[in-house]
């Protein structure tokens, strides 16, 4: 296969299943981590960049803006350098320094805001500065993936399809909120084809997506400190609230036990479907879309003395005994779930 453009090298066919993750479903990972940019946000990066292009608020030359926990800004650079868009990122000190590294290396400036907002996150920060950049600068453009429609549209033209192609309508799916748009597109696909498959909307405890308080985040990807525009609760999702902790206790444990290193938001869809195992019944086929893989988090979630400090060292420990038996046994109470 020879392709043209370095955004369309994708992954949207490759499913990887995890025998035995639940004993009594069949659970299926839809790796998004083998693209260029390493993660989803490469679809919904050259969607938002096409569709401006195409309405004529871009332009080749053009100086784009955008705040991004990460994955986006490597996404966004990939294709602004391909195009020869200037980008400006703007990110927060939970940004993995890897994806800094790549979105330099790219040749997009980087902005890391420092100060928190009301809520204790960075998103507003985030996004005011953007705002000062845009009245000081009338060239700047900014695509705002928050309250930009082609970010759902992205997900539901790809990463839906390829659900629905491989599977028709699985029993369950879970996908992770972050901006929200690959939970939006994933709705508005499934309903529109009047799939019966329950989507389980996951967010990490601390955002206030779902209307939970606001409370302390460091694992980038999944959670808002501020409340989407794009996300929209008709009730036709299901919800489920994962500490940290376990994030990090299913990523290290999914390491040892199938050879992957997940990325943060995936270990945070996987907690939640063990939290909600007893409700999955025998013999159902289960998809979580899995958004990008481990490599960036190799100095958080993957780094003993990062997970002693921030969660103590028991949490070690208990991912180490609990690694051998894990898939159906893993502590109940570690787990949040609710709406
Ligand atoms: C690693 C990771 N997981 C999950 C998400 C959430 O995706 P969305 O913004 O479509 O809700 C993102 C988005 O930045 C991400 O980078």
């Amino acid at each position: 296969m020879i392709l043209d453009q370095v955004h369309d090298v994708g992954s949207g066919q490759v499913f990887l299943r995890l025998p035995g993750y639940l004993e009594h479903a069949d659970t299926v990972l839809k790796l998004e981590g083998l693209n260029p940019a390493g993660s989803i946000k490469l679809k919904t990066a050259r969607e938002m960049v096409s569709t401006a292009l195409a309405a004529g608020e871009l332009r080749s030359g053009g100086h784009l803006i955008e705040s991004t926990s990460g994955n986006l800004g490597v996404a966004l650079a990939t294709i602004c350098a391909a195009e020869g868009i200037r980008l400006t990122v703007v990110t927060d000190p939970n940004a993995n320094s890897r994806s800094v590294q790549c979105i330099r290396a790219l040749g997009a400036d980087v902005v890391i805001v420092t100060e928190r907002d009301a809520n204790g996150g960075f998103l507003q920060t985030r996004i005011d500065d953007i705002k000062r950049r845009l009245l000081a600068d009338p060239e700047l453009v900014w695509l705002n993936q928050y309250s930009n429609a082609a970010n759902a549209q992205a997900h539901r033209r790809t990463t839906a399809r390829e659900i629905t192609d491989e599977f028709g309508a699985p029993d369950w799916l879970f996908v992770g909120v972050g901006s929200s748009g690959t939970l939006m597109g994933c709705l508005d696909h499934f309903r529109t084809i009047g799939a019966a498959t329950r989507i389980v909307a996951v967010d990490a405890a601390g955002s206030v997506t779902f209307g939970g308080p606001a409370g302390p985040r460091t694992i980038p990807g999944l959670g808002a400190s501020r409340r989407p525009e794009i996300f929209r609760d008709a009730g036709d999702f299901e919800k489920c609230v994962v500490a940290e902790a376990d994030t990090v206790r299913v990523c290290r444990e999914v390491a040892r036990r199938y050879g992957l290193l997940l990325g943060g938001s995936t270990g945070t869809a996987l907690a939640a479907l063990t939290a909600m195992r007893h409700r999955i019944a025998p013999r159902s086929r289960v998809v979580v879309v899995s958004p990008d893989l481990g490599e960036r988090y190799l100095d958080t979630i993957y780094d003993d003395d990062w997970v002693a400090l921030h969660f103590g060292p028991e949490l070690l420990r208990a991912a180490g005994i609990a690694a051998a038996e894990f898939g159906g046994s893993a502590p109940e109470q570690l787990f949040t779930t609710g709406s």
